[in-house]
């Protein structure tokens, strides 16, 4: 079983859309039983609140005909760090927030979804910048990317 845990801050923007779009990935190739995949926020506070999906991930994903379920915010917590095989950061912020919870990075299991790219940067949050389209191009880029570092 292969375990990958996508994290952003908040958990109802980036990493659920990660996480949903690696998902569909994995099921196009009947590779579902080959994965545990989920997702967490680095921020407690969307948790607390019992936050749902953001309605702009939502929106995205919709428009582009992916299938997804309801996703319920939850903080990352250092037994994550134990269980999941690969800790995929949509910045460098979180994962300065990320070794705040878990300490040293001593698997060297964390890396940003765009390092697997050919153009490794950071992915922008549509939270601030309300561009939900761009956040799902780069997404949907990092996702294959990571996918190929798997199975290459
Ligand atoms: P995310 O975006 O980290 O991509 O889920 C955010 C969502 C919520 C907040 C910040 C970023 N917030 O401040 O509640």
């Amino acid at each position: 079983m292969i375990k990958v845990l996508f994290v952003c801050l908040g958990n109802i923007c980036r990493s659920p859309m990660a996480q949903i779009v690696f998902e569909n990935l994995v099921k196009e190739y009947n590779l579902e039983d080959e994965f545990e995949i989920d997702s967490a926020g680095t921020e407690g506070y969307n948790e607390a609140i019992g936050a749902g999906i953001h309605h702009g991930t939502k929106d995205v994903l919709k428009r582009n005909g992916v299938n997804f379920k309801e996703h319920f915010s939850r903080k990352m917590r250092k037994a994550d760090y134990e269980y999941y095989d690969y800790i995929i950061a949509m910045d460098s912020e979180n994962i300065e927030d990320i070794k705040s919870i878990i300490g040293f990075d001593k698997d060297n299991k964390i890396k940003r979804l765009l390092d697997y790219t050919k153009n490794p940067r950071n992915i922008k949050d549509p939270w601030y910048s309300g561009n939900f389209d761009e956040t799902y191009e780069d997404v949907k880029k990092g996702c294959m990317a990571l996918f190929e570092a798997i199975y290459g």
